[in-house]
């Protein structure tokens, strides 16, 4: 599974852009020397193919230093168009990270022979603008998978380890399907206390039957399945996700624990915690106007939660921690969480899903010591990407105070046996309505446009 896993995990690339450090200072555009402008990324490059494809630009100050400011919401021009100087339909933004960084995302809608990108600064062209992509550009729906795993790690740079999965997965040297499956579904299938979906990739067409009463979850599961089967050929496998959002396996490993992949693992469960998030934050508040406070905004699941909330009345000038009854706190955190320094990271019923959301803010966050985390918590450092305090909270005001005074510092490997051809029990996981991309036929550009043409007629035609 180990190579699965590498798959699903796509890259963290996202993540490191985990904001470092800030320190006030009153540089004004005019030390911005435009010509210097640094713009990479793999969106640059048209083998890359993600659902938003990005890369980032950094501004740079004429002695050579990092700008480090908001230069305005989008204070160059970005082009998108096709060599002819045609029109693309795309969909971009411009995420100012307030910090020198801007972000560039953009969605394609069609697949692409070829796509220029420009950055622009009144007519003159940044950095190594302008970026040819030579075709195909594809768009993320198309079904055009590569042959080769390996092939596609490099392609999308992915790291040649990951330490949470390495080590999530050490425990399971060897997996019997067939018994895995009759111990998982006899474990598990509780309808009322248990969601879980069992996939089964054969042919890189995905196979899945459900587990349990409230298994909508399956949504995300399919649609990472689905995303990968268009972009390489996975290995045949099978596996149990947990659709919930408890980890199910608390066996010690000297039970033959089975291996369950879940959203998120804990120190006294045995999961296989999954990638659900890639985060880009963006902060509409610059460093040096945000309040030196730590600020919280949650559901009452736990008793620290409460304590904090208390902790927040007694001292104000610290700590800005309330109750809210929203699900989600996605709005609130957009209103006000930006405009504090500190941002607090407490658990939930489980790991807190908000966490790689902070980590992409641009604010420092506060980490409570937890035996619950993510796939990605043992690639961050505390001090570096976070801020640790105790698990009661009874050293996070004491942090907070050393905060305020540092602020210028800165699986298919392990399968016993393939996994069976699906019988009709198994329900068919199928690709969006397919759009037809010639992912061969593109990949010869001699191709006349022409050929293109009629091919297309032909397309609409049916
Ligand atoms: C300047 O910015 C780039 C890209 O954001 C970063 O990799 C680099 O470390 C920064 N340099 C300094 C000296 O902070
Ligand atoms: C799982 O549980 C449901 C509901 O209790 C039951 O109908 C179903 O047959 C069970 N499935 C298996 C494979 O045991």
């Amino acid at each position: 599974m180990l190579s699965l896993y590498h798959v699903i995990s796509f890259c963290v690339m996202l993540l490191s852009i985990i904001s470092s450090a800030h320190s006030g200072n009153t540089d004004t555009e005019e030390d911005i020397d435009w010509s210097k402008t640094k713009i990479w990324g793999p969106g640059l490059r048209a083998d890359f193919c993600v659902p938003a494809r990005y890369f980032f630009i950094q501004l740079i100050k004429f002695n050579g230093d990092n700008y480090t400011q908001s230069a305005g919401e989008r204070p160059f021009e970005v082009g998108l168009s096709q060599a002819g100087g045609q029109r693309v339909r795309v969909y971009m933004r411009v995420l100012d990270k307030k910090d020198g960084m801007y972000l560039i995302t953009f969605r394609i809608y069609e697949t692409l022979r070829d796509l220029q990108i420009t950055i622009t600064k009144d007519d003159k062209q940044l950095g190594d603008s302008p970026f040819s992509l030579t075709g195909p550009v594809l768009q993320d729906q198309c079904y055009c998978p590569q042959p080769s795993l390996q092939q596609w790690y490099d392609t999308m740079s992915c790291p040649q380890s990951y330490t949470q999965i390495e080590s999530d997965l050490s425990i399971f040297r060897q997996v019997d399907l067939e018994e895995t499956a009759a111990e998982t579904i006899q474990r598990f299938n509780i309808s009322t206390a248990h969601s879980l979906a069992r996939y089964r990739v054969i042919g890189n067409k995905i196979y899945r039957k459900t587990y349990g009463q409230h298994v909508g979850f399956k949504m995300f599961s399919d649609a990472i399945l689905l995303s990968l089967t268009r972009k390489v050929v996975l290995p045949d496998i099978e596996l149990f996700v947990n659709l919930g959002d408890w980890p199910l396996e608390r066996g010690s490993v000297s039970n033959n624990p089975v291996p369950i992949f879940s959203w998120c693992g804990s120190d006294s469960s045995r999961d296989i915690s999954l990638d659900i998030f890639h985060v880009a934050g963006k902060s509409p508040a610059p460093w040096t106007e945000k309040e030196e406070k730590g600020f919280w905004r949650g559901r009452d699941s736990r008793q620290e939660r409460l304590d904090l909330v208390v902790m927040s009345r007694e001292n104000p000038d610290d700590l800005d921690a309330k109750m809210t009854r929203m699900f989600f706190f996605k709005h609130d955190q957009e209103k006000y969480g930006d405009l504090y320094k500190y941002q607090i990271n407490i658990d939930g019923t489980v790991a807190a899903y908000r966490f790689p959301y902070l980590l992409a803010g641009d604010a420092v966050v506060f980490k409570q010591e937890s035996e619950y985390y993510e796939f990605f918590y043992k690639e961050l450092e505390p001090f570096v990407h976070y801020i640790p305090f105790k698990h009661d909270l009874s050293d996070l005001r004491e942090k907070i105070q050393w905060a305020k005074e540092n602020d210028d510092k800165e699986y298919s490997k392990r399968l016993k046996s393939p996994p069976p051809q699906p019988d009709e029990t198994w329900e068919l996981v199928e690709q969006p309505k397919s759009i037809d991309c010639h992912c061969d036929r593109l990949a010869h550009p001699a191709e006349s446009k022409s050929a293109k043409k009629s091919k297309k007629m032909k397309k609409d035609e049916l």
